[in-house]
Protein backbone atom coordinates (compact mmCIF):
# COMPACT_ATOMS: atom_id res chain seq x y z
CA UNK A 1 0.00 0.00 0.00
CA UNK A 2 1.12 3.41 -1.37
CA UNK A 3 0.65 6.20 1.78
CA UNK A 4 -0.30 9.53 0.52
CA UNK A 5 0.33 12.81 2.90
CA UNK A 6 -2.03 15.34 1.33
CA UNK A 7 -2.03 19.00 2.71
CA UNK A 8 -5.87 19.57 3.51
CA UNK A 9 -6.86 23.16 4.01
CA UNK A 10 -10.80 24.13 4.62
CA UNK A 11 -10.65 27.65 6.14
CA UNK A 12 -14.10 27.85 7.17
CA UNK A 13 -13.71 24.74 9.52
CA UNK A 14 -9.74 25.34 10.27
CA UNK A 15 -7.51 28.16 9.90
CA UNK A 16 -4.30 26.46 9.54
CA UNK A 17 -3.46 23.73 7.11
CA UNK A 18 -2.59 20.30 7.91
CA UNK A 19 -1.35 16.98 6.82
CA UNK A 20 -3.60 13.89 6.70
CA UNK A 21 -2.64 10.25 5.52
CA UNK A 22 -4.83 8.05 3.49
CA UNK A 23 -3.36 4.44 2.42
CA UNK A 24 -4.12 3.61 -1.48
CA UNK A 25 -3.38 -0.23 -3.49
CA UNK A 26 -1.30 1.81 -5.95
CA UNK A 27 -0.84 -1.49 -8.19
CA UNK A 28 1.58 -0.67 -11.52
CA UNK A 29 -0.07 2.00 -14.26
CA UNK A 30 -2.14 3.85 -11.74
CA UNK A 31 -1.78 7.42 -12.02
CA UNK A 32 -1.56 9.99 -9.08
CA UNK A 33 -5.08 11.12 -10.44
CA UNK A 34 -6.50 7.62 -10.14
CA UNK A 35 -5.35 7.46 -6.53
CA UNK A 36 -6.78 11.01 -5.33
CA UNK A 37 -10.08 9.72 -6.93
CA UNK A 38 -9.56 6.15 -4.87
CA UNK A 39 -9.33 8.63 -2.10
CA UNK A 40 -12.30 10.74 -2.62
CA UNK A 41 -14.57 7.89 -3.90
CA UNK A 42 -13.85 5.58 -1.16
CA UNK A 43 -12.13 7.04 1.87
CA UNK A 44 -13.16 10.77 2.49
CA UNK A 45 -15.75 12.55 -0.18
CA UNK A 46 -14.88 16.07 1.17
CA UNK A 47 -11.37 15.75 -0.35
CA UNK A 48 -11.31 18.38 -3.14
CA UNK A 49 -9.17 18.67 -6.08
CA UNK A 50 -9.65 20.02 -9.76
CA UNK A 51 -9.61 17.40 -12.53
CA UNK A 52 -11.61 17.27 -16.23
CA UNK A 53 -9.87 15.24 -18.73
CA UNK A 54 -7.53 12.40 -17.33
CA UNK A 55 -5.46 12.55 -20.34
CA UNK A 56 -3.15 15.47 -19.66
CA UNK A 57 -5.44 17.98 -21.95
CA UNK A 58 -6.90 19.83 -19.73
CA UNK A 59 -4.43 21.56 -17.52
CA UNK A 60 -6.27 21.32 -14.56
CA UNK A 61 -5.36 18.20 -11.98
CA UNK A 62 -1.85 20.00 -11.47
CA UNK A 63 -0.53 19.68 -7.77
CA UNK A 64 2.59 19.30 -6.65
CA UNK A 65 4.39 16.26 -5.68
CA UNK A 66 6.81 14.82 -3.34
CA UNK A 67 7.81 18.86 -3.98
CA UNK A 68 7.52 19.45 -7.37
CA UNK A 69 4.53 20.35 -9.55
CA UNK A 70 3.37 17.85 -12.13
CA UNK A 71 0.04 16.56 -13.70
CA UNK A 72 -1.62 13.82 -11.27
CA UNK A 73 -3.62 12.02 -14.73
CA UNK A 74 0.21 11.88 -16.12
CA UNK A 75 2.27 10.72 -13.58
CA UNK A 76 2.05 6.90 -12.34
CA UNK A 77 2.07 6.84 -8.41
CA UNK A 78 4.36 4.37 -8.26
CA UNK A 79 7.56 6.76 -9.68
CA UNK A 80 6.49 9.67 -8.15
CA UNK A 81 6.35 7.60 -4.50
CA UNK A 82 9.79 8.01 -2.14
CA UNK A 83 11.85 5.10 -1.17
CA UNK A 84 9.03 4.08 2.10
CA UNK A 85 6.21 4.52 -0.37
CA UNK A 86 5.01 7.55 0.44
CA UNK A 87 3.92 10.66 -2.04
CA UNK A 88 3.23 14.09 -0.22
CA UNK A 89 0.71 15.91 -1.91
CA UNK A 90 0.13 19.71 -2.12
CA UNK A 91 -1.43 22.39 -3.75
CA UNK A 92 0.25 24.61 -6.29
CA UNK A 93 2.93 26.29 -5.34
CA UNK A 94 2.99 30.91 -5.76
CA UNK A 95 -0.98 30.18 -5.90
CA UNK A 96 -3.34 30.74 -2.80
CA UNK A 97 -4.92 27.76 -1.84
CA UNK A 98 -8.51 28.02 -1.35
CA UNK A 99 -9.59 24.43 -0.14
CA UNK A 100 -7.36 21.47 0.02
CA UNK A 101 -5.65 21.20 -3.30
CA UNK A 102 -7.62 24.02 -5.35
CA UNK A 103 -5.72 26.88 -5.49
CA UNK A 104 -6.85 30.45 -6.85
CA UNK A 105 -5.72 30.86 -10.89
CA UNK A 106 -6.42 34.44 -10.84
CA UNK A 107 -3.06 36.28 -10.76
CA UNK A 108 -1.95 33.29 -13.15
CA UNK A 109 -4.77 34.28 -16.03
CA UNK A 110 -4.41 38.02 -15.36
CA UNK A 111 -0.63 37.67 -16.30
CA UNK A 112 -1.64 35.77 -19.19
CA UNK A 113 -4.02 38.51 -19.82
CA UNK A 114 -0.96 41.42 -19.52
CA UNK A 115 1.31 39.68 -22.47
CA UNK A 116 -2.13 40.61 -24.69
CA UNK A 117 -2.71 36.97 -25.95
CA UNK A 118 -4.30 37.70 -29.43
CA UNK A 119 -3.34 38.37 -32.82
CA UNK A 120 -2.66 42.32 -33.51
CA UNK A 121 -3.00 42.89 -37.18
CA UNK A 122 -4.87 45.29 -38.76
CA UNK A 123 -4.11 44.86 -42.48
CA UNK A 124 -7.16 43.85 -44.27
CA UNK A 125 -8.22 40.37 -43.66
CA UNK A 126 -7.69 37.60 -46.60
CA UNK A 127 -10.96 36.02 -47.71
CA UNK A 128 -10.28 32.85 -45.82
CA UNK A 129 -7.85 32.93 -43.41
CA UNK A 130 -4.30 34.58 -42.44
CA UNK A 131 -2.10 31.79 -43.15
CA UNK A 132 1.54 30.56 -42.56
CA UNK A 133 4.05 28.17 -44.14
CA UNK A 134 5.31 25.29 -41.76
CA UNK A 135 8.42 26.59 -41.31
CA UNK A 136 6.49 29.85 -39.60
CA UNK A 137 4.51 27.77 -37.95
CA UNK A 138 7.73 25.63 -36.50
CA UNK A 139 8.70 29.07 -34.51
CA UNK A 140 5.35 29.34 -32.74
CA UNK A 141 5.01 25.22 -32.57
CA UNK A 142 6.09 24.61 -29.12
CA UNK A 143 4.26 27.40 -27.30
CA UNK A 144 1.43 26.54 -28.63
CA UNK A 145 1.25 23.50 -26.96
CA UNK A 146 0.69 24.94 -23.39
CA UNK A 147 -2.37 23.83 -21.55
CA UNK A 148 -2.24 26.68 -18.66
CA UNK A 149 -1.78 23.90 -16.21
CA UNK A 150 0.15 25.80 -13.58
CA UNK A 151 2.73 23.61 -12.87
CA UNK A 152 5.62 25.95 -14.21
CA UNK A 153 4.21 29.18 -12.25
CA UNK A 154 3.87 26.83 -9.02
CA UNK A 155 8.02 26.39 -9.17
CA UNK A 156 9.47 29.38 -10.71
CA UNK A 157 12.20 30.74 -7.97
CA UNK A 158 11.16 34.16 -8.86
CA UNK A 159 7.77 34.42 -8.15
CA UNK A 160 8.25 32.72 -4.82
CA UNK A 161 9.89 36.45 -4.15
CA UNK A 162 8.04 38.47 -6.88
CA UNK A 163 5.00 38.66 -7.20
CA UNK A 164 5.30 41.37 -10.40
CA UNK A 165 6.93 38.83 -12.44
CA UNK A 166 4.85 37.67 -15.29
CA UNK A 167 6.29 34.35 -14.66
CA UNK A 168 7.02 31.06 -17.25
CA UNK A 169 3.35 30.50 -18.24
CA UNK A 170 2.85 34.52 -19.79
CA UNK A 171 6.21 34.41 -21.00
CA UNK A 172 6.04 31.62 -23.26
CA UNK A 173 2.27 32.84 -24.36
CA UNK A 174 4.23 36.02 -25.31
CA UNK A 175 6.64 34.28 -27.36
CA UNK A 176 3.42 32.68 -29.08
CA UNK A 177 2.90 35.91 -30.86
CA UNK A 178 6.41 37.60 -30.70
CA UNK A 179 7.28 35.07 -33.19
CA UNK A 180 3.75 34.69 -34.93
CA UNK A 181 4.73 36.03 -38.63
CA UNK A 182 1.33 37.42 -39.07
CA UNK A 183 1.15 39.61 -35.81
CA UNK A 184 2.17 42.89 -36.23
CA UNK A 185 3.16 44.59 -33.27
CA UNK A 186 6.98 42.42 -32.50
CA UNK A 187 8.60 46.26 -31.42
CA UNK A 188 5.40 47.11 -29.09
CA UNK A 189 5.65 43.92 -27.57
CA UNK A 190 9.22 43.26 -26.86
CA UNK A 191 9.29 46.71 -25.44
CA UNK A 192 6.47 45.64 -22.55
CA UNK A 193 8.33 42.57 -22.12
CA UNK A 194 11.32 44.16 -21.55
CA UNK A 195 9.98 46.24 -18.53
CA UNK A 196 10.43 45.48 -14.85
CA UNK A 197 8.95 41.79 -14.25
CA UNK A 198 9.10 40.61 -17.72
CA UNK A 199 12.02 38.59 -19.95
CA UNK A 200 15.30 39.86 -18.12
CA UNK A 201 13.88 39.29 -14.41
CA UNK A 202 14.03 35.42 -15.54
CA UNK A 203 17.12 33.77 -13.68
CA UNK A 204 17.64 31.15 -16.23
CA UNK A 205 17.25 28.45 -12.99
CA UNK A 206 15.41 26.19 -15.81
CA UNK A 207 12.93 24.79 -13.32
CA UNK A 208 9.88 25.68 -15.51
CA UNK A 209 11.43 23.30 -17.88
CA UNK A 210 11.90 20.52 -15.26
CA UNK A 211 8.07 21.09 -15.09
CA UNK A 212 6.11 21.22 -18.30
CA UNK A 213 4.40 18.42 -19.35
CA UNK A 214 4.73 19.35 -22.94
CA UNK A 215 7.05 20.98 -25.41
CA UNK A 216 6.20 24.45 -24.51
CA UNK A 217 9.13 24.53 -22.16
CA UNK A 218 8.95 28.33 -20.83
CA UNK A 219 12.74 28.95 -20.56
CA UNK A 220 13.33 28.13 -24.15
CA UNK A 221 10.60 30.48 -25.12
CA UNK A 222 12.19 33.29 -23.03
CA UNK A 223 15.54 33.18 -24.59
CA UNK A 224 13.86 33.08 -27.80
CA UNK A 225 11.61 36.77 -26.57
CA UNK A 226 14.77 38.15 -25.37
CA UNK A 227 16.77 37.26 -28.75
CA UNK A 228 13.74 38.79 -31.01
CA UNK A 229 13.99 42.21 -27.96
CA UNK A 230 18.08 42.33 -28.77
CA UNK A 231 17.12 41.87 -32.51
CA UNK A 232 14.57 44.94 -32.13
CA UNK A 233 17.04 47.00 -30.88
CA UNK A 234 14.96 47.01 -27.58
CA UNK A 235 18.47 47.43 -25.74
CA UNK A 236 17.89 50.23 -23.13
CA UNK A 237 17.44 48.18 -19.65
CA UNK A 238 19.57 46.24 -17.45
CA UNK A 239 18.61 43.24 -18.96
CA UNK A 240 19.39 43.71 -22.25
CA UNK A 241 22.90 45.88 -21.64
CA UNK A 242 23.66 42.84 -19.27
CA UNK A 243 23.62 40.06 -21.67
CA UNK A 244 25.45 42.74 -24.53
CA UNK A 245 28.25 43.33 -22.04
CA UNK A 246 28.48 39.48 -21.16
CA UNK A 247 28.56 38.47 -24.74
CA UNK A 248 31.06 41.56 -25.38
CA UNK A 249 33.40 40.04 -22.94
CA UNK A 250 33.24 36.80 -23.80
CA UNK A 251 34.18 37.97 -27.35
CA UNK A 252 36.80 39.97 -26.44
CA UNK A 253 38.95 37.77 -23.71
CA UNK A 254 37.36 34.53 -23.45
CA UNK A 255 36.24 34.99 -19.87
CA UNK A 256 33.93 38.16 -18.16
CA UNK A 257 35.15 40.60 -17.09
CA UNK A 258 33.27 41.24 -13.84
CA UNK A 259 34.55 44.37 -13.41
CA UNK A 260 32.83 45.94 -16.26
CA UNK A 261 30.08 44.04 -16.51
CA UNK A 262 28.18 45.36 -13.55
CA UNK A 263 28.83 49.19 -14.66
CA UNK A 264 27.80 47.96 -18.55
CA UNK A 265 24.65 46.35 -16.80
CA UNK A 266 23.61 49.69 -15.45
CA UNK A 267 24.44 51.99 -17.76
CA UNK A 268 27.27 54.34 -18.00
CA UNK A 269 25.30 57.41 -17.57
CA UNK A 270 22.71 56.14 -14.68
CA UNK A 271 24.36 57.62 -11.70
CA UNK A 272 21.81 56.52 -9.17
CA UNK A 273 22.46 52.97 -10.32
CA UNK A 274 26.31 53.41 -10.48
CA UNK A 275 25.92 54.47 -6.51
CA UNK A 276 23.81 51.32 -5.84
CA UNK A 277 26.64 49.15 -7.11
CA UNK A 278 29.02 50.89 -4.33
CA UNK A 279 27.84 49.40 -1.28
CA UNK A 280 28.54 45.94 -3.01
CA UNK A 281 31.40 46.54 -4.25
CA UNK A 282 32.84 47.49 -0.87
CA UNK A 283 31.45 44.23 0.60
CA UNK A 284 33.02 42.27 -1.84
CA UNK A 285 35.91 43.92 -1.00
CA UNK A 286 36.05 43.53 2.32
CA UNK A 287 34.80 39.75 1.74
CA UNK A 288 38.46 39.17 -0.42
CA UNK A 289 35.93 38.54 -3.59
CA UNK A 290 36.94 41.26 -5.78
CA UNK A 291 37.52 40.11 -9.12
CA UNK A 292 41.66 41.52 -10.43
CA UNK A 293 41.51 44.73 -11.39
CA UNK A 294 43.68 43.89 -14.61
CA UNK A 295 41.33 41.70 -16.88
CA UNK A 296 43.29 39.10 -18.58
CA UNK A 297 42.28 36.91 -21.91
CA UNK A 298 42.47 33.19 -21.74
CA UNK A 299 45.06 31.71 -23.44
CA UNK A 300 42.83 30.21 -26.06
CA UNK A 301 40.78 33.55 -26.73
CA UNK A 302 41.56 33.21 -30.30
CA UNK A 303 39.62 30.37 -30.60
CA UNK A 304 36.38 32.03 -28.91
CA UNK A 305 36.84 34.97 -31.49
CA UNK A 306 36.83 32.24 -33.80
CA UNK A 307 33.23 30.55 -32.64
CA UNK A 308 31.95 34.00 -32.54
CA UNK A 309 33.00 34.50 -36.59
CA UNK A 310 31.52 31.14 -37.13
CA UNK A 311 28.31 31.76 -35.98
CA UNK A 312 27.87 35.25 -37.33
CA UNK A 313 28.21 37.17 -34.75
S1 LIG B 1 13.80 29.73 -15.87
FE1 LIG B 1 12.96 31.76 -15.39
S2 LIG B 1 10.75 31.58 -15.66
FE2 LIG B 1 11.59 29.49 -15.60
S3 LIG B 1 11.35 28.88 -13.46
FE3 LIG B 1 13.42 29.76 -13.66
S4 LIG B 1 13.18 31.94 -13.16
FE4 LIG B 1 11.12 31.13 -13.51
S1 LIG C 1 4.11 26.31 -20.01
FE1 LIG C 1 3.99 24.12 -19.52
S2 LIG C 1 3.92 24.05 -17.26
FE2 LIG C 1 3.51 26.17 -17.87
S3 LIG C 1 1.30 26.33 -17.90
FE3 LIG C 1 1.95 25.80 -20.01
S4 LIG C 1 1.90 23.57 -20.11
FE4 LIG C 1 1.79 24.11 -17.95
S1 LIG D 1 -7.22 15.91 -15.73
FE1 LIG D 1 -6.85 17.09 -17.53
S2 LIG D 1 -4.73 17.38 -17.51
FE2 LIG D 1 -5.06 16.04 -15.86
Amino acid sequence: MTTFRIKRYNPEKQPEPYFEEFKVDATEGITVLDCLNDIKWTQDGTLSYRMSCRSAICGSCAVKANGHAILACQRQAEHIADKDDTVTIEPLGNMKPIKDLVVDFKPFWDKIDKVKPYLHNDTPAPEKERTQSPEEFRLIDDASTCIMCGACYSDCNVLEVDDNFLGPAALAKAQRFVGDSRDKSTLERVKELSEPGGIWDCTHCGECVERCPKPAQPFYRIKEVMASALEEGVHNNNGARHALSFTKSVKHSGRLNENQIPVESVGFFNIKGLLELIPIGIRMLLKGKTPPILHRSIKEADDVKRIYRELGE
